[in-house]
């Protein structure tokens, strides 16, 4: 199984862990660091809403917990007749740990749908060079 196929089925299974009982928008996140692991994560909600969190958010907490700090690939794994892509907060989330060649693959339950850059997802990201002064 190669790396994309490994990350879509992580994600699939992670999804099918989400806790999302008010959007009912079960989402499944899967990582490959560049140290070669594999993490991922999905959706918690909770009944005060604001106090839930994205997929994108447990994978990449997961990802630092286990001590890597470089995604070369991530999926994200939502259903939908249009392209799901990550919410604002995600992609600078994402941001934080990716390079210039980290591979964004947006899937849905027939597989993936496009594959695009942080560049492409989040054009004039607020950067470490934002905070010279
Ligand atoms: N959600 C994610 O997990 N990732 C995103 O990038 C977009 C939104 C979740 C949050 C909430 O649990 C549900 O999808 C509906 O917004």
């Amino acid at each position: 199984m190669n790396n994309t196929s490994k990350l879509f089925e992580l994600a699939k299974s992670a999804r099918q862990n989400a806790h999302a009982p008010y959007s009912n928008f079960p989402v499944g996140v899967a990582i490959l660091s560049k140290e070669g692991h594999f993490y991922s994560g999905c959706n918690v909600e909770n009944i005060s809403y604001p106090c839930g969190s994205c997929a994108e958010t447990g994978a990449i907490a997961a990802m630092v917990a286990g001590g890597d700090k470089q995604i070369t690939e991530i999926l994200v794994l939502a259903e939908g007749s249009e392209l799901i892509t990550p919410c604002g907060a995600c992609r600078q989330r994402i941001k934080e740990f990716s390079t210039p060649q980290t591979l964004i693959h947006l899937a849905n339950a027939s597989g993936v749908q496009k594959t695009c850059t942080i560049a492409e997802l989040l054009p004039l990201a607020f950067a470490e060079k934002d905070l010279i002064k």
